[in-house]
């Protein structure tokens, strides 16, 4: 027997019907067609379906639909509408943090969710942070060095704004 579950994807309401064992990442990637989050591992161990869920970066491969009811989900294509995401994704090919990009959706959603608690983390701080993302491309200081630029130009930015309303 299926559940009705309500969830908001990247700024879309859905209503989608689910058993109770689908995984959220295949409810994404099955019934929604959302193919952003990819599928690496399905254990848990590779944090490429990391998703936002109500702000928080979750593994949708360890995440059954039912939790998303109600819930707002942001996969690496809703980041756009985010500051944090865009200034994300332009760090990221700035510093050549990319290459085959399998594992970029899920890094960028961890990243925001680092940079929603931290916006001046140092090299040890991110590595704890993304620690759960496996990159087999990158050796990981490309990508260490964009989120911290990226952290450095919303910081900087945010110190602009403040003091222009001073
Ligand atoms: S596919 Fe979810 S952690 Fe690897
Ligand atoms: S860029 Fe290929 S796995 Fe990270």
């Amino acid at each position: 027997m299926g559940f009705d579950i309500s969830v908001s994807v990247d700024g879309q309401q859905h209503v989608i019907d689910v058993e109770p064992r689908l995984l959220l990442i295949q409810a994404l990637r099955e019934k929604l067609k959302i193919t952003g989050p990819h599928i690496g591992c399905e254990s848990g161990r590779c944090g490429a379906c990391v998703v936002l869920m109500n702000g928080h970066a979750v593994k949708s491969c360890m995440t059954l639909a039912v939790q998303a009811d109600g819930a707002k989900v942001i996969t690496a294509a809703g980041l756009a509408e985010d500051k944090r995401g865009r200034e994300l994704q332009s760090a990221f090919h700035k510093h050549h943090a990319l290459q085959c990009g399998y594992c970029t959706p899920g890094m960028l959603c961890a990243a925001v969710d680092l940079l929603e608690e931290n916006l001046d983390p140092d090299d040890h701080e991110i590595r704890e942070a993304l620690r759960g993302n496996l990159c087999r491309c990158t050796g990981y200081q490309h990508i260490v060095d964009a989120v911290k630029d990226a952290a450095h130009e919303l910081s900087s930015s945010r110190a602009h704004a403040e003091g222009g309303e001073a």
